[in-house]
This record gives C-alpha cells, sequence and structure tokens, in this order.
C-alpha cells in the first residue's frame, strides 16, 4: 500500500517519528510536545501540514524546491525513467542515456571551460568531490603538498566529515573535524565590519587578508579556495560588490583553484543558471550544485571541473578512485532533465529577474521595525537581521531565540520561514506571484511585530 492513501494523524506521525532523528535539531527540545511539524502534501508554493493547515513554503523546502511543488512533468519523468531503466551505475565503462545527456546539458549551461560534470547525492558529497578531484590533480602534477583549504567564517558546505570542516565552526560546535586541512579566512559580512571602516575599505581588507594568507602558509600548500557566491545557511552574506572578481583573480595568480559553491545559488535563484559568471563576473574551476539542479524532487548533485583539470585527472594511468553507488541515478537524472526543462521553457530566470528585486524591495520595507538590523540578499534568497538596537546593532543573546520566535508567529499565520539564531531567512519556490510575495511581507511585519512585543514582556528587549 501506498503510504500516501492512508491518512496518519499528526499524533500517530509524532508517535512514530521519536524513531527518527532529525537534522540540525536540538534533540532534547524536540521531546517536548509541540515540537515537531509534519508536512504531508505540497502544491505550487504551499505545503499543508498534518493537522490541514496550508503554509507558504517561505523557504522552497531547504533553498530547493525553485519549480514548485506538485510539477507533473517531473513527477511523471522520473516514473517514465524507472519504468524503462530503474538501476544502473555510471561506475567502469557502464553509463545510460539520462546520465549521459544530463551531463552534455549541465556543461552546455556552465561558463566557459567547465565541460565535465561527477554526479553524486547530495551538496555535501559534491563539496567533498571537488576536494578530492583537486588533491588527486595536484598528486598528479607533483605537486603532493597542495592540501589546503581556504574557506570563510560564516561559510556552510555541508555535513560530512570533510565538508563539515570547509563550514564555520559555528556549525560544528561540539563536533569534530579535519580541522588541519582548513584556514579560515574572514567573513565578508559587510554590515558587521569594524566601525569606521567604509565598505571599499573592507573590501580591500578582505582581499589583503587573503594575500597575506596566501603568503603565510604559502601558496605550494594550497590547493583551493571555497565560496559561496551568497553565504546561504551562514546568515545570507553578500560579500561587497567585486569581491569575488578579486579574490578569483588572487587565487588564479597562485595557481589555487576556485571553488565555487552554487548548491543553493545555481539554477534560477539568483536569476541564472548559475550566479558566478553571470551575476559575478567570475569563471570557477570547479562550480558545486545541487538543491534547485532537481528542485528538490530528487536528490542529486552535480560537482562540474573545467578542462585543464580534467585533462590532467584523465591522462595516462588516470584512475579515478571515487565513486558512490547512486552516482548519476537515472530517476535523478530524469528529474534534473524534466526540472532544467521547465526552468527553460517558463523562462523561470527571466521571471527571479523581475520579481526578484519586487521580493527583495517588500522585504526591505521591513527595516522601519526596531527590531530589524538589516534586510539583506538578492532576488530570491534574503535573510533578515534581528537586533537589540538598530543604531548599536546589539544582538540578541541566543537564549532569547528571536529568529525562531519570528518564524513560530510566522508559521502560526501560514508562512514557512526558516530561523537562523537571531536571524530569519527567506529562499521560496520562484514562481511566486507579486500578491504571494506581499503576503510574505505583510506577515513577516505582523510576526516580527509579535516578537518583539513577546521579548519586550519577557525583559528581553
Ligand atoms: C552552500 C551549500 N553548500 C552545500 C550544502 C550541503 O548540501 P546537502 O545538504 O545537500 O549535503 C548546502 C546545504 O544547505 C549549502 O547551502
Amino acid at each position: 500500500m501506498s503510504i500516501s492513501n492512508k491518512q496518519y494523524t499528526t499524533d500517530e506521525i509524532m508517535a512514530m517519528d521519536k524513531h527518527l532523528i532529525h537534522a540540525f535539531a536540538d534533540l532534547d527540545g524536540l521531546k517536548q510536545d509541540g515540537a515537531r511539524t509534519a508536512i504531508t502534501a505540497a502544491e505550487g508554493a504551499y505545503v499543508t501540514d498534518s493537522d490541514g493547515n496550508r503554509l507558504l513554503d517561505g523557504i522552497g523546502g531547504l533553498w530547493c524546491v525553485n519549480v514548485g511543488h506538485g510539477r507533473q512533468e517531473i513527477i511523471r519523468a522520473i516514473a517514465e525513467q524507472l519504468g524503462q531503466l530503474d538501476y544502473y551505475s555510471t561506475f567502469y565503462n557502464l553509463t545510460h542515456p539520462s546520465a549521459a545527456l544530463l551531463s552534455e546539458k549541465i556543461t552546455s549551461l556552465a561558463p566557459g571551460a567547465l565541460n565535465h560534470v561527477y554526479f553524486a547525492n547530495s551538496g555535501s558529497v559534491a563539496n567533498d568531490s571537488a576536494i578530492r578531484i583537486l588533491h588527486h590533480y595536484f598528486n598528479r602534477l607533483g605537486k603532493p603538498n597542495k592540501k589546503k583549504i581556504l574557506s570563510r567564517i560564516g561559510a556552510y558546505h555541508g555535513s560530512t566529515h570533510l565538508a563539515v570542516a570547509m563550514t564555520t565552526p559555528a556549525y560544528r560546535a561540539g563536533w569534530d573535524s579535519a580541522d588541519e586541512l582548513v584556514h579560515f579566512l574572514s567573513s565578508p559580512y559587510a554590515y558587521r565590519r569594524p566601525d569606521g571602516m567604509t565598505e571599499a575599505e573592507f573590501l580591500d581588507f578582505l582581499i589583503d587578508e587573503l594575500s597575506e594568507t596566501i603568503e603565510k602558509i604559502g601558496a605550494d600548500n594550497i590547493a583551493c579556495f571555497i565560496g559561496e557566491p551568497i553565504m546561504g545557511a551562514g546568515g545570507v552574506i553578500v560579500p561587497p560588490d567585486g569581491y569575488h572578481a578579486r579574490s578569483r583573480e588572487v587565487c588564479g595568480r597562485h595557481d589555487i583553484m576556485y571553488i565555487s559553491d552554487e548548491v543553493v545559488t545555481a539554477f534560477g535563484r539568483l536569476g541564472h543558471m548559475f550566479a558566478s559568471q553571470d551575476a559575478y563576473g567570475i569563471e570557477p574551476d570547479i562550480i558545486t550544485s545541487a538543491k534547485g539542479l532537481t528542485s528538490g524532487y530528487q536528490p542529486l548533485s552535480a560537482t562540474i571541473i573545467s578542462d585543464k583539470i580534467h585533462e590532467v585527472i584523465s591522462g595516462p594511468d588516470g584512475m579515478f578512485l571515487h565513486g558512490m553507488t547512486y552516482s548519476g541515478h537515472p530517476a535523478c537524472c530524469a528529474a534534473a532533465l524534466a526540472n532544467i526543462a521547465i526552468l527553460e521553457e517558463e523562462d523561470i530566470c527571466g521571471r527571479v529577474r523581475r520579481l526578484g528585486p519586487v521580493f527583495e524591495t517588500a522585504l526591505k520595507g521591513l527595516t522601519d521595525l526596531p527590531i530589524v538590523g538589516e534586510v539583506r540578499g538578492s532576488n530570491f534568497m534574503m535573510g533578515i537581521e534581528f537586533v537589540k538596537d538598530q543604531s548599536s546593532k546589539e544582538i540578541f543573546d541566543a537564549e532569547a531565540r528571536c529568529g525562531p520566535r519570528v518564524s513560530r508567529h510566522a508559521q502560526d499565520r501560514g508562512l514557512v520561514v526558516r530561523p537562523l539564531a537571531h536571524m530569519a531567512v527567506l529562499s521560496p519556490p520562484l514562481i511566486l506571484t507579486e500578491a504571494e510575495i506581499q503576503t510574505i511581507a505583510d506577515t513577516l511585519r505582523d510576526s516580527i511585530k509579535a516578537t518583539a512585543d513577546d521579548m519586550a514582556r519577557e525583559g528581553l528587549l
């Protein structure tokens, strides 16, 4: 029996759910009644919970449902693929049409010389794969010391052992990671730059720090720099104008490979299939993507590498000792092909370029609320940072749980928002209408006001 044929009550789901380990959750807090939400259905920009509440999906699943929920074209493509070929691998000399077609399609969309793609099933593994490939690349070039990775405070690159080592330390407090491999640079967090520093001076500081770090560690010991075009889970941090181009230039000059982690930003979120070149004017050596690649309908990621890297790893004795059983799974590739067809046929990138600024403006209108410090982001990737005081930018204590309170109030009013400590982030499906954009802004206004009232009552403001 298909589970969709049975309607479970919330109590039934929660009784079973106690066996499930939730990702990035306070496992103790989850033991409280009412702490968890079960989503049972989804359509367009909306999801429905197990109590029948219809909620506007302000986070697009998890920054991933770009073309919206319930798209029959993708669902049909997956079913047809499974009917034709349920599983075969892309190991050894094997392939299948969907993986071949998708590799051609993705590389035709990716910038310049990024002509080769390795498929896996998560953004974390896409980033792990990028690093393993680069370490192998430098070994083959006779540069076995080029292993260090430059990342940034605030970065989120995933949860596997290697990806989490490149992720900002706050995301792994109390957990271990391969720290020795990674050096962290400052976050390009302009809102919290040192007092008295202009944005232009802050940019110079960041680039100088990169150059000095390379000098200190030695370019011969550094494999790569990894960065998200806009940091997502770190609080939607938009770097100062020119940051990416200048960082890319410094890395290129020192033979340090540049990885653009486009797990969130690729496939439409910023109004382009890939943001690196079209939004920021750079051609990385590697782009990693996942999420919007299938709009979340199937787990799939792509590590897209340049001709230069591929030439070295595919030379004589070029054994590629890396692979997962489900790399390039036929159903995932079919989902991605159908998803990209929708993005293209409906010109979703053009739609984002038109409505993204409307979304930005609607949310920026919230800055008149006293606890809103900054509203930032680009197009359909936005964040709101809450402060005790707008002029001093004083931060709320973690115990005040400002972000979670806003999120709770929003959910009670029919909107799903992701809380992040003293922030809230939004990454809705890219098919939002102007009316839905306004609903999000209005609901957030009410939720932020309700949060401020609660906090004032509790003496936290
Ligand atoms: C920028 C970025 N990179 C990598 C990842 C990891 O992707 P996954 O959760 O699919 O492993 C994420 C996940 O949110 C992400 O935001």
